[in-house]
C-alpha cells in the first residue's frame, strides 16, 4: 500500500483567501483523518506542528509534508507543559490524537477517560493560559448512543453507551464551559464513519471499511458481527478534512457541536455487498457475534453545518469506495 490519495488538499485552495495564513497545532496528526488535515493545510500554504506519540500513527503517514513548514514532535497530549509549550506557537489547534476504538474504550475505560478527555482537557486549559487559541475537536456520533427516532441532531441530549461516547459527550461538555467560563473558542465535530486513504487495517479494532478492502485484496471473506442490520453513516475523509478548515475559519464565538457525516445511511450487510461489486466480486461474508456497547443505527443531520459552516458531503459512497480501494491496491 502506498501513501497516495492526496489530491485532497487540491479542492482547498478556494478557502485560501478566508483563512489568512498561520501556523496550526495538529494533535494526532500522523493518524488516519489528522494526515488528511496535515496535507490539505499545507497546500493551503500554513505551517503545521504535528503532536503525535504514533501509537496508532505513522511518521510514514506525513513524510511527504515534513520540512520547512511542518514538523512531528512526538509526544503525548497529557503532557501538560509540552502542549502548553507547542499551542504557544500556533494560532489554534485541530485536536484529533484519541483512543478511537469503542470496543477498545470499554476493554480499557481508564484508558480512554485518560487520553480522550484529560487529553483535551489539558488542550482546553493550554489555550486559557494562552489567551484563548481556537480549538477544533474530533468528537462523534457515538455521543447519541441508540435513539427512537432518526436522523440525530445537535439539539438532542448525548445518550452515550459506551465509555468512548461518554468521553467524547464530556470533552464536548468541558469545552462549552471553557467557552462560557474563560471565553475559549472550540467546536466539537462530531464524526460519524469516516473512511478513505490511509486509514490502518491493522487491527480488528480499525474502521470496518479498512478492514473489509483489506480482505477484499487478499481475497478472504470478513466476518460481519452481529447480523449485519446494524446501520452506519459513512462520510469520506476528504469531506471530513473540509468540514475542519471550515470549523477553524468560522467565526462564530463560544463553543459549538456539529454532525459530520453524509446524511445517508447503509447497513454493514449493503456496504459488504457495494464492495464486492466495485470489485466485481462476489465473496459471502462470514457471521460473528455482536460487539457489545455498540450502537445499532446511525444516521446524521447534516442540515446545521450546512448552514452555519457551508460544509457539503461532496464524495458519494460508491465514489469514496472506488477511491479508497484503488488506493489500496496502487
Ligand atoms: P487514528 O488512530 O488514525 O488517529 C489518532 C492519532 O492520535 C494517531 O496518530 C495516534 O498515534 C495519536 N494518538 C493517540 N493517543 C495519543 C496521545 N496520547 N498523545 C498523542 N497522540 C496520540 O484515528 P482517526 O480515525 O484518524 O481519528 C482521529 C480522531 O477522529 C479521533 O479523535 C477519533 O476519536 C475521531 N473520530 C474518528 C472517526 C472515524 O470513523 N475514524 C469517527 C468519529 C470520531
Ligand atoms: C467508528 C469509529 C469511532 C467513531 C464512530 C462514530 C473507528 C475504529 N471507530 O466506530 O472512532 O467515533 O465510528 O460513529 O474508526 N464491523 C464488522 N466487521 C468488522 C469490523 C466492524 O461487522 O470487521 C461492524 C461493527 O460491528 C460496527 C460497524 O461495522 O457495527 C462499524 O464498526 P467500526 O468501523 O469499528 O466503527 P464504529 O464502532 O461505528
Amino acid at each position: 500500500m502506498g501513501i497516495g490519495g492526496d489530491n485532497i488538499a487540491i479542492q482547498f485552495n478556494h478557502l485560501q483567501k478566508d483563512f489568512g495564513l498561520a501556523k496550526y497545532l495538529v494533535t494526532g496528526g500522523a493518524g488516519f483523518i489528522g494526515s488528511h488535515l496535515v496535507s490539505a493545510l499545507n497546500g493551503l500554504d500554513h505551517q503545521v506542528i504535528v503532536l503525535d506519540n504514533l501509537s496508532s500513527g505513522r511518521r510514514e503517514n506525513i513524510e511527504n509534508w515534513l520540512g520547512p513548514n511542518t514538523c512531528l514532535v512526538e509526544g503525548d497530549i497529557r503532557d501538560q507543559s509540552l502542549v502548553e509549550n507547542l499551542l504557544a506557537e500556533t494560532a489554534g489547534a485541530f485536536h484529533l490524537a484519541a483512543l478511537v476504538s469503542v470496543p477498545q474504550s470499554i476493554e480499557r475505560p481508564t484508558e480512554s477517560f485518560s487520553i480522550n478527555l484529560e487529553g483535551t482537557l489539558n488542550l482546553l486549559e493550554a489555550s486559557r493560559k494562552q489567551g484563548n487559541k481556537k480549538i477544533v475537536f474530533a468528537s462523534s456520533a457515538a455521543v447519541y448512543g441508540n435513539r427512537h427516532s432518526y436522523p440525530v441532531s445537535e439539539t438532542m441530549a448525548g445518550q452515550p453507551i459506551s465509555p468512548y461516547g461518554l468521553h467524547k459527550l464530556m470533552c464536548e461538555q468541558h469545552a462549552e464551559l471553557f467557552a462560557n467560563l474563560y471565553n475559549v473558542n472550540s467546536v466539537g465535530m462530531r464524526f460519524f464513519n469516516v473512511y478513505g486513504p490511509r486509514q490502518d487495517p491493522s487491527s480488528p479494532y480499525s474502521g470496518v471499511i479498512s478492514i473489509f478492502i483489506d480482505r477484499l485484496r487478499r481475497g478472504l471473506a470478513p466476518t460481519i458481527y452481529g447480523d449485519g442490520s446494524q446501520t452506519r453513516d459513512f462520510v469520506y475523509v476528504g469531506d471530513v478534512v473540509q468540514a475542519l478548515i471550515k470549523a477553524m475559519n468560522s467565526k462564530k464565538q463560544g463553543f459549538a457541536a456539529y454532525n459530520v457525516g453524509r446524511g445517508e445511511s447503509v447497513t454493514i450487510n449493503m456496504l459488504w455487498q457495494i464492495l464486492c461489486d466495485v470489485v466485481g466480486t462476489n465473496l459471502p461474508a462470514k457471521l460473528g457475534p455482536a460487539r457489545e456497547g455498540e450502537i445499532h443505527t446511525s444516521l446524521a443531520n447534516i442540515s446545521k453545518i450546512e448552514a452555519e459552516l457551508g460544509y457539503k458531503a461532496e464524495i458519494t459512497l460508491q465514489e469514496g469506495l472506488i477511491k479508497t480501494y484503488e488506493w489500496a491496491t496502487q
